[in-house]
């Protein structure tokens, strides 16, 4: 008998399902008399007893849906150990679910926090095997997460369609993709696209740069420009702020996103008119990719081994091509950010692409 819990965390993404689903079949291949419990809601399902038994039937035919069966929510790490407004120990509620059920492990699928509450779990004694999600492909110790590729397809066909209309108008758009702390989404989706400008959370821009790109496009008849913004991407002088004073500043400004604070500046420096997508939700919808898909087969099958194996306290990554087990103290609150000097973004900028730097 071997009895297990699942549930998703944070913002959800094109994959969670297929990666289940690679988990089940994994073991209910392999183990005679599973049981499968899905917690609903992430951490919520596991801290309030919201749960249901499972059976292989919920996981087939969930390869190619997008979202969730089980439902996501966002429970910030820092108020994990807060009690709640009833008075609920977040914690001790968790472990004494996971206890009641008598659970041999837990499978958690999720990003950076929810990933550093996997962490916590797994010090306070609990069986713990965590699956890296995230359009933002942030997590540190993998090559990859699974619904990065596929939100990569969707901000890329966003921004190829606006090159029809951008060359039709001879005008500046400027598309935002979602990435706050990090710009992986965007350089892929930008370079995909073929955007003139790409500028990244980690690379802060020059306003001067950004208008010198465009006008070097317009003296060589190029009378449109493309650019891909991330949405935590930042101005050197906001960049050299403290988290008060940009705080104060960001309350002045009426710019809803960091899409708007360059239309702003291109339509007041170039005078060409500038438009604003912002395709938003749209990057972590509908249904994954074909290598999501297969990553997540692999990474659920090689969930399943560890189980098995009883290797627990692991990320299940995916590193020069081969799964492999990380352990979670070694990653959890570590991010994986672009580095600025990388091949690619050497390679990016050979071609002509500009990083407002
Ligand atoms: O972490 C995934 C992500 O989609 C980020 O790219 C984005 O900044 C954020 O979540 C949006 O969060 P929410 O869905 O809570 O608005």
């Amino acid at each position: 008998m071997l009895r297990i819990g699942i549930l998703t965390s944070g913002g959800d993404c094109q994959a969670l399902n297929a990666a289940m689903r690679g988990v089940v079949k994994g073991l209910a291949t392999n183990v005679d008399n599973l049981e499968v419990y899905g917690f609903f809601n992430g951490y919520r399902g596991l801290i309030y007893g919201d749960y249901r038994l499972l059976t292989s039937r919920d996981f087939s035919g969930i390869l190619t849906r997008g979202g969730t069966i089980l439902g996501s929510s966002r429970q910030p790490f820092k108020l994990m150990r807060e009690p709640d407004e009833n008075g609920v120990n977040k914690v001790e509620s968790m472990k004494s679910n996971y206890y009641k059920l008598s659970l041999d492990c837990l499978v958690i699928l999720g990003g950076n926090g929810t990933q550093k509450t996997a962490n916590l779990l797994r010090e306070e004694g609990l069986n713990i095997i965590h699956l890296p999600k995230t359009i933002d492909n942030d997590i540190y110790g993998t090559d990859v997460t699974f619904g990065f590729y596929s939100a990569i397809d969707v901000a890329c066909d966003a921004i190829d369609r606006i090159h029809t209309t951008a060359a039709s108008h001879n005008r500046v758009f400027i598309v935002e993709v979602m990435g706050h702390k990090v710009g992986w989404l965007t350089l892929y989706a930008g370079t995909a696209s073929g955007a003139d400008i790409i500028l990244l959370p980690e690379i802060p821009y020059s306003e001067k740069k950004i208008i010198e790109a465009i006008d070097k496009r317009h003296k060589e008849g190029k009378g449109f420009t493309i650019i891909a913004v991330a949405e935590g991407a930042i101005s050197k002088e906001d960049a050299a702020l403290s988290k008060k004073e940009l705080k104060k500043k960001r309350e002045k400004e009426s710019h809803p996103s960091a899409a708007y604070r360059i239309a702003k500046l291109v339509e007041e420096k170039t005078g060409t008119e500038a438009r604003v997508t912002v395709p938003g939700h749209t990057q972590r919808g509908g249904s994954p990719c074909p290598y999501d898909r297969a990553l997540c087969t692999r990474l659920g099958s090689a969930a399943a081994k560890a189980i098995m194996d009883q290797k627990f306290g692991n990320m299940v990554a995916m590193v020069n091509g081969e799964t492999k087990l990380v352990p979670l103290e070694k990653v959890a609150g570590k991010l994986k950010t672009v580095d600025p000097e990388c091949q690619m973004i050497k390679e990016a900028k050979r071609v002509g692409i500009s990083f407002g730097n």
